[in-house]
């Protein structure tokens, strides 16, 4: 799979003059991200593409190609796949459509046909293409520029993954690797877990599921994997399995099954999108640990949201040792976890209370309602300075949101909710098993 990520050189087909066209699209990604290999644009009416030397045919390339992205309509795939093949390519992604998803079986066996004569590993076909951050590789139809990080997204779902990479990017998630799986006619999630969960670049993996085609296969990889899985599983109702099917023609499959399957092997399923990111952003940023939680609040219903969401999950709090919180409580406070600092909470007096935290070995939950007594931006700055790494809820208004985004900004998992903070520490806490094998 190295080559697939790593590409020294990458030949477009399909590689359109014309700019409204996915081909013209994807070469233009691939140079403005800032792919340092060679390129080479392959369409037979062409000269010259976004300034490069155009060719008729791979075939005409003068120097090896690592891969090739396919974007000609799939009618004309298998007799460019064959010339692929004959080049001597390792990695074809074939982004076209018209498959296996609309009935298209023959087609799609040709061509996983054509790829096993040449030992050409198909990724795709029906997909948008693959990022991949540290090799500034984007070669997707999606936007040209992602947030780095050490989130790798592997989506079955075209629209839903490349929407992602934008949606991203305003919430200040980062991405090493965003791969299109689509049909999944040769390469599977199995073969990119490999390489992702061994991958120095990546720290959690995040995967939209349909369905898998070898369970056994599949719970191999997740046992391996050195990095923590998050599993978005779609399909999971009857009508959501009939969805799915006629979607990428996979096979949902029971839930109750692939439940299991994934608690078996440790990896942590979400509920949605939202939450897959919310757990992702805490292991990107965090090394897991089992650990109890301390919550340091402004705000008593705050804290009680928050003590809830950890009890519904499991997550136990930190009952001894309290007493020295005595301190920087009001008397009218509580120190009794959460340590409730109360509505006249000032910056100072979060300080003190992270300063007295800091040699606990417990993750300390730090929650912030938005006052007038407290600004939301300086107690974020402030929080960033004191080098302790808490994992942040605040809930307020637009100075909040700023603060929100600055904390994340500094790899501080923060989240405008107690709630998605939680599932943020749940992520931390199951996560456990795959740091103590060597999580960077
Ligand atoms: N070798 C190289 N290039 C060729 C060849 C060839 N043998 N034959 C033709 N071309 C050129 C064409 O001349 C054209 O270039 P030009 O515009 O400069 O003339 C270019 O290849 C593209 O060919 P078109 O026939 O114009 O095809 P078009 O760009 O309209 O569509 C595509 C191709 C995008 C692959 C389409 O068939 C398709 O499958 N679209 C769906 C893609 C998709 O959605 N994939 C799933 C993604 S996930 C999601 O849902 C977001």
């Amino acid at each position: 799979m190295e080559r697939l990520f790593k590409p020294r050189s990458v030949a477009v087909i399909g590689a359109s003059r014309n700019p409204e066209k996915i081909g013209h699209k994807i070469l233009r990604n691939i140079l403005e991200f800032g792919f340092r290999g060679k390129v080479y644009p392959i369409n037979p009416k062409a000269d010259e593409i976004l300034g490069l030397k155009s060719y008729s045919s791979i075939l005409d390339v003068p120097g090896d190609v690592d891969l090739a992205v396919i974007a000609v309509p799939a009618p004309i795939v298998p007799k460019v796949l064959e010339e692929v093949g004959k080049k001597g390519v390792p990695f074809a992604a074939i982004i076209s459509s018209g498959f296996k998803e609309v009935g298209n079986e023959e087609l799609e066996q040709e061509i996983v046909e054509i790829g096993r004569k040449y030992g050409v590993r198909i990724l795709g076909p029906n997909i948008f293409g693959i990022l991949y951050s540290p090799s500034r590789l984007n070669a997707t139809f999606g936007p040209k520029d992602v947030k780095d990080g050490g989130i790798a997204l592997i989506s079955q779902s075209g629209a839903l993954g490349i929407s992602l990479m934008g949606w991203t990017q305003t919430r200040e998630i980062g991405l090493s690797a965003v791969v299109s799986v689509g049909n999944k006619a040769d390469i599977e999630d199995e073969d990119l877990i490999e390489f992702l969960g061994r991958d120095p670049n990546t720290r959690v993996i995040v995967i939209y599921l349909e369905g898998i085609r070898d369970g056994r296969r599949f719970m191999e990889a997740v046992r391996k994997s050195e990095k923590p899985i998050v599993v978005i599983k779609a399909g999971k109702t009857r009508e959501g399995s009939r969805a799915a099917s006629s979607h990428t023609g996979a096979l949902a499959g029971e839930y109750r099954v692939f439940k299991g399957i994934l608690r078996q092997v440790g990896a942590l399923e979400a509920k949605n999108l939202e939450e897959a990111f919310d757990m992702a952003r805490a292991l990107d940023f965090l090394d897991p640990a089992r650990k109890p939680v301390l919550v340091i609040t402004n705000g008593g219903g705050i804290g009680v949201l928050a003590t809830d969401a950890l009890s519904e999950r499991g997550i136990p709090l930190v009952r001894n040792g309290l007493e020295k919180f005595r301190r920087v409580i009001p008397p009218f406070g509580s120190w009794r976890n959460p340590i409730d600092l109360t509505g006249q909470a000032k910056v100072e007096d979060y300080l003190s209370a992270l300063e007295l935290a800091r040699d606990s070995d417990a993750w300390i939950l730090l929650l912030y309602c938005e006052t007038a007594v407290t600004d939301p931006m300086e107690l974020a700055r402030e929080i960033e300075r004191a080098g302790i790494k808490p994992i942040v809820s605040m809930v307020g208004g637009e100075r909040t949101q700023e603060a929100l985004r600055y904390l994340n900004g500094k790899r501080i998992p923060a989240y405008p909710t107690p709630e998605r903070a939680v599932a943020g520490i749940y992520a931390l806490y199951r996560g456990v098993r795959f740091g103590a094998k060597g999580n960077p």
